[in-house]
């Protein structure tokens, strides 16, 4: 052969190849074809505005260098398009610019673009404009919301097409929605998503959804490729049986293997152990199966954007810590290395280093001296009856609630629906709070005279995020009414005309718009307001400023929104990522809407994620709610049996408020007693919302593990209340339905550990 004839030659073979092997990602026969190659995905979940941009492609080689060969990542609604028609993907907001620098690291992507996307973030990802349109469904074929979402993913869709592995790009899978499972049922409008996303990206990008074990069979389409989500410590093999039996010849994913869990406002900070973590993922990869590790780097929720969980209102935390490999700085952590030597035994390669970890800094404590009361940080004023904050036009923030009272000779009750955190005053007189975390929805007034000015303080903490509660709006909902006994009468006063003041939790307002002016030591630092302090540095470094002399609100570091402190705890410190820190003199902002007990702040060389500051105990064990039952009939009486999984019992239909769960013996001798999900079933057979729920009497609870009596009802199969170690049985759990209510049965699934540890036998139910 001539060398031209060689060269044509080789021509036309490697034409022939890159149209035979063009750069694809497809499903083959039990895995994944990358090129035509099998291939496990191995991925890292990290979401970029968790992330500080500069710090981002520092986060991407820690994953790599971690043994991962791919990057998750949801995509935000809801910083997108802050104000409707108003998209914004640039700076922080630069997906694509993300997934590039994935590329350019060698790692490829899987993109979850909503349009719901839990992830303990604000409204699940969902905008809040959406709730202006009082009437809307959300996640359901509602013409306006599936308008949005349509326009939004178009717009998401110009920034990432170009990025899909058909046309060069990293990312190979896309995912359909989010668990819609335990959301509802309704293919109609996944399949309306599944559609928007075919049309945007084509036909050739592979489709998936992601569910539970137990529910994923209720929105399964035909074409997508079904994948499961599960926690450390899961019993795999049974996580997956279902998918096997249903598509024995589909790959198999963990799409969200959950390396730890996230934390709430009031409640320990979770963990969860490096070794069954590192267990779980050996044992995937040893079968085959592919996943992606949820989180590998929490990062933050910086500014107002973490969520809130239901049922009841469980806001979360700043951290987005997660417990992870990758901690919330970016620093490989004792899990980290324990993971990478497992995954470096299924990588033919050498892992690449890992990346230096960044500088870290001290800031010696200094004082907060400038300061403007709150009632003077005059927002958007109205007077009209209540509004919430979506009716005044605005996200996030307080509202100033203000409005005349008529004379009441006695002590009163004022009651309303406060979303989330209100302060009552009369005649400026600070009276109370009421904590819709504590499910208050009432405080007692003093008897007033005519003309008195009643003003509620209504701050707002991140929408719910899970469930169907995510309709969450926030204000004062509903009417406010006030109830006094005037002499034999009961006597109702439902204020009409009411003073708003809208007070945005924006820099622009606490900065450009106050005179923050400098305050003697002492005056006035108990009331809500703006403060302002400066500290001064001449190495720049992360750290973690510390509020725990503080009350409640929110702060900004050099015009960054740096999150959300409460004493309560457990989290006290906020990071500071020293890319948005100077040498010289920064600035310190912080919105108290409590007011401080002192008001100094000093950076730490380390967080504090695990101090709970709370007068009341976490424990239900109060032995005074402890009920005898000795006199009643048990509801139910039986056995239940061994092993993993959901099991209902129908029995007849009673009425009653407090469902007493006595367990009488566990599986294993001596186990633990522990139970992950209960549900009451209504007189049809079906789950009864436990919105109304909560914990009335628990006879043990691990509280160190977390593992409190509301675990039942969290609607997370892998959370579970757990009894310490040593109960003596029989074990009393009851719960308070809130009201009165049909019940024909009930549901229980034990831990989704393998063997079910701590799961129970023997029971009696009591309904009363
Ligand atoms: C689910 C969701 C995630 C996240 C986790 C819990 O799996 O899909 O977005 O909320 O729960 O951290
Ligand atoms: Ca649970």
């Amino acid at each position: 052969m001539t060398k031209f004839s060689k060269i044509v030659l080789l021509a036309v073979l490697s034409m022939v190849s890159s149209v035979l092997f063009a750069a694809d990602f497809t499903v083959g026969d039990k895995t994944f074809l990358l090129n035509g190659q099998p291939f496990v995905v191995k991925a890292a979940e990290v979401h970029y505005p968790r992330i500080p941009r500069p710090y981002w492609e520092h986060r991407i080689r820690m994953c790599r260098a971690l043994g991962m060969n791919t990057l998750c990542l949801y995509v935000f609604w809801n910083i997108h398009e802050q104000q409707e028609g108003v998209f914004d993907f640039s700076g922080q907001n630069d997906i694509a610019e993300f997934c590039r620098l994935a590329q350019r690291n060698g790692m490829y992507v899987i993109v979850r673009p909503g349009p719901y996307v839990c992830a303990e973030w604000e409204m699940g990802g969902l905008p809040w404009w959406l709730l202006k349109k009082k009437d809307i469904r959300l996640r359901e074929r509602d013409p306006y919301f599936m308008e949005r979402v349509k326009i939004f993913e178009q717009k998401v869709g110009e920034q990432l097409a170009p990025l899909t592995i058909q046309n060069g790009g990293p990312i190979i899978m896309m995912q359909v929605e989010n668990e819609f499972g335990s959301y509802g049922e309704d293919k109609p409008y996944v399949s309306e998503i599944r559609d928007c996303l075919r049309t945007i990206y084509g036909e050739r990008l592979t489709l998936f959804q992601c569910d539970w074990a137990s529910n994923f069979t209720k929105n399964g389409l035909d074409d997508l490729v079904w994948t499961m989500n599960f926690g450390t410590g899961a019993n795999i093999d049974q996580q997956f049986k279902r998918l096997g039996e249903l598509r024995p010849n589909a790959p198999k994913m963990c799409s969200e293997f959950w390396s730890g869990w996230f934390d709430k406002w009031g409640a320990r900070h979770e963990t969860r152990p490096a070794d069954k973590m590192v267990k779980g993922i050996d044992e995937m990869l040893q079968k085959g199966i592919s996943f992606s590790l949820y989180m590998t780097h929490g990062g933050t929720s910086f500014g107002h954007w973490a969520g809130a969980n239901s049922p009841g209102f469980a806001p979360d935390v700043t951290s987005y810590d997660y417990d992870a490999p990758i901690n919330e700085y970016g620093q490989a952590t004792p899990k980290y290395h324990l993971l990478r030597e497992t995954l470096q035994k299924y990588s033919d390669k050498k892992l690449p280093s890992v990346p230096k970890a960044m500088p870290i800094i001290t800031v010696p404590r200094f004082a907060l001296t400038e300061f403007v009361p709150f009632v003077q940080a005059e927002g958007r004023v109205e007077t009209s009856p209540l509004k919430t904050f979506e009716e005044m036009d605005m996200g996030w923030g307080a509202m100033v609630y203000r409005t005349r009272l008529p004379e009441i000779a006695a002590q009163s009750v004022l009651e309303g629906d406060f979303h989330d955190y209100a302060q009552v005053f009369v005649d400026g007189k600070f009276i109370g709070k009421i904590d819709r975390v504590k499910n208050e929805r009432t405080l007692a007034l003093p008897a007033v005279k005519q003309g008195a000015e009643l003003a509620i303080i209504v701050e707002g903490m991140g929408r719910i995020n899970f469930g169907r509660a995510i309709k969450d709006y926030k204000g004062i909902i509903g009417e406010v009414a006030i109830t006094a006994t005037i002499g034999n009468d009961e006597v109702t006063w439902k204020p009409r005309q009411w003073h708003h003041t809208a007070v945005a939790d924006d820099y622009e307002v606490a900065v450009k718009t106050l005179a923050l002016t400098p305050q003697p030591a002492g005056s006035d630092i108990q009331k809500p307001g703006y403060h302002r302090g400066y500290f001064n540095i001449n190495k720049v470094g992360d750290t973690f400023l510390n509020f725990e002399t503080w009350g409640k609100g929110q702060v900004w570091v050099n015009g960054h929104a740096i999150g959300r402190f409460w004493s309560v705890g457990p989290q006290q410190t906020l990071y500071v990522p020293g890319c948005w820190l100077k040498k010289g003199r920064n600035e310190v902002v912080v919105l108290d809407i409590v007011g401080p007990r002192e008001r100094v702040v000093w950076g730490q060389s380390a967080p504090e994620l695990n101090k709970l500051q709370i007068a009341k105990r976490v424990r239900h064990d109060d032995a005074q709610r402890r009920p005898d039952l000795s006199s009643r009939q048990p509801y139910a009486v039986g056995a239940f049996k061994g092993g993993n999984g959901w099991q209902s019992q129908r029995a007849a239909t009673v009425r009653g408020r407090y469902v007493a769960i006595e367990v009488l013996s566990t599986q294993e001798p001596d186990g633990q007693p522990a139970i992950a999900e209960w549900y009451m079933l209504d007189k049809n057979g079906r789950q009864l919302s436990r919105e109304s729920w909560t914990v009335y009497y628990a006879g043990s609870e691990d509280e160190n593990g977390n593992h409190t009596g509301e675990k039942v009802f969290d609607l997370q199969e892998s959370t579970y209340w757990q009894a310490v170690k040593g109960t003596k049985l029989p074990l009393l759990l009851v719960i308070d339905m809130g009201k009165e209510t049909d019940v024909s049965g009930f549901s229980y699934l034990p831990r989704a550990e393998q063997g079910a540890p701590g799961s129970v036998k023997d029971y009696r139910i009591y309904i009363y």
